[in-house]
């Protein structure tokens, strides 16, 4: 199975793209809804929560990791490959680099996201790598995630917040936005209104959904040995029935949400 993990149900946005592109393939989700959130947690937190999470995807039958999670594939994605030297691991932030410096025009680039994602600095570090000429700005706007996960998604007063985290980036005359978390997608509308429409949106999710496409297209003796079809089990550490709510939110249906028992924690 193709194993994905994020701290919570969020990272359904990503789960989303990827069966979208991947219809044949078996997932398995796993969200840490009894740890989340994960971006106000300090880097060594987030590590060791990523590696237990990837362990305890592998022990579900997992055979490659796609961290849906931006605080995790900023903060933890050098130690998953230090860990697990031999499982092809994919994170949301490489692609999004790829797509943003490909759609700049200007070459400034603004990133949204949490606070753990960015304090680690990540973007500023790959696109300035890839692109020395390359302005970043980041502004953390955790206040979306609970706006989000509420289902405040048309109100004004999200109108407002979304203003207002986007404002420091505007003045700085941005051409490109990512949307540096898993719940930003879901205000895409949103905050292509507040960017304005000559501000080009980085979905990080759908970037890393065509990777993760792309690389079993180039592997096929993996692809061939990965479970297909079936629903995608998603398994959370915490099961509440406002979690289930807010996982249709994300999927865009119905979702079935199993708890799992040996969750780490
Ligand atoms: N999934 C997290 C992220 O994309 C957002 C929620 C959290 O802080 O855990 O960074």
């Amino acid at each position: 199975m193709i194993g994905v993990f994020d701290s919570g149900i969020g990272g359904l946005t990503v789960l989303r793209e990827l069966v979208r592109r991947l219809p044949g393939y078996r997932f398995v989700y796993f969200g840490d809804t009894a740890r989340t959130p994960y971006g106000t947690k300090s880097p060594e937190t987030i590590v060791r929560y990523a590696i237990e999470d990837t362990e305890f995807l592998l022990r579900h039958g997992a055979r490659m990791i796609v961290v849906a999670c931006h605080s995790a594939s900023s903060v933890a994605t050098e130690a998953l490959r230090e860990r697990f030297p031999d499982l092809p691991i994919f994170e949301v932030v490489t692609p999004s680099v790829k797509k943003a410096l490909s759609v700049t025009r200007r070459k400034v680039i603004g990133v949204i996201g949490t606070r753990a994602t960015i304090e680690s600095g990540i973007y500023q570090r790959l696109l300035t790598a890839r692109d020395p000429e390359v302005k970043v700005y980041g502004n953390p706007c955790p206040l979306l995630v609970p706006l989000v996960e509420e289902g405040w998604i048309k109100k004004p007063e999200t109108r407002m917040i979304v203003k207002k985290c986007l404002l420091p980036l505007k003045m700085r005359g941005i051409d490109t936005l990512v949307l540096g978390c898993t719940h930003y997608p879901v205000l895409k509308k949103v905050i292509q209104a507040k960017a304005g429409k000559r501000v080009t949106l980085v979905d990080p999710a759908e970037e890393l959904a065509e990777e993760v496409r792309a690389y079993l297209e180039t592997h096929p003796r993996l692809a061939l040995e990965l479970e297909k079809d079936g629903e995608p089990l998603i398994l959370v550490s915490d099961l509440t029935p406002n979690f289930s709510r807010i996982a249709q939110i994300f999927l865009g249906r119905k979702v079935n949400l199993v708890k799992a028992g040996d969750a780490p924690s």
